[in-house]
């Protein structure tokens, strides 16, 4: 089936909601926020809480890693993936004025489909949707770093295009797991 990749909206809200209620939250066991602290959110102020998905700027507080130190809040765009319904959520990353990252940043893109609304290759087609955003937003490539044995992940940056740079250690924020870095030109 077909999606469009959007701006988090109300019209979507009602089955993103849903999807909270089935305790889903696009960062799994590593939400810091979960799922019943963004229902509470929801239910206080609706159009708040869209808004606060994204932040061009990267104007929001400083970000604290694991070790304690803090690092600049990057600029930050959250799309959502519709195929009539919510069905996942991709999050793009970004220094502005540059495609390069700040070392302390894996990738530029992370993405999550909805568990019962995978084996469709939603992922892979929101990502070659993403592309011409993610150029409105400056950047001229896209990196995405995934775990090594994520295969469905990789499978799917493949399938939009993307080329495998190298495998890397991702670091103490990342348990030392081995990572691939794709990049996709925009
Ligand atoms: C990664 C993710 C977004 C992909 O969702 P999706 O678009 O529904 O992906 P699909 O299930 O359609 O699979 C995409 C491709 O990967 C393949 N694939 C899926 N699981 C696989 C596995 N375990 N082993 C090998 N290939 C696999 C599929 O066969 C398909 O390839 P094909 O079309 O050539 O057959 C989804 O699995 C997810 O949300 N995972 C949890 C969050 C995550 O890991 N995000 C990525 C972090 S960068």
């Amino acid at each position: 089936m077909p999606i469009i990749l959007t701006t988090p909206n109300s019209t979507l809200l009602p089955s993103y909601i849903s999807a909270l209620e089935r305790s889903w939250t696009r960062d799994g066991d590593h939400d810091p926020e979960g799922a019943s602290a963004q229902l509470a959110r929801i239910a206080q102020n609706a159009e708040e809480f869209l808004a606060s998905l994204t932040d061009l700027e990267g104007a929001g507080p400083p970000v604290v890693l694991n070790d304690g130190s803090t690092v600049p809040r990057l600029s930050r765009a959250r799309y959502w993936i519709s195929d009539g319904e919510f069905a996942g959520d991709l999050s793009l990353r970004w220094q502005k004025g540059t495609s390069d990252l700040p070392a302390y940043c894996l990738g530029h893109l992370g993405y999550a489909v909805l568990p019962w609304k995978r084996g469709r290759n939603y992922a892979a087609q929101a990502i070659l949707q993403l592309a011409p955003l993610a150029q409105s937003h400056g950047l001229s490539w896209i990196d995405i770093a995934m775990g090594i044995d994520n295969l469905a992940s990789r499978r799917s940056a493949e399938k939009a295009g993307a080329v495998l740079l190298r495998q890397f250690n991702a670091g103490p924020e990342a348990d030392n797991q081995e990572a691939l870095l794709f990049r996709l030109d925009v």
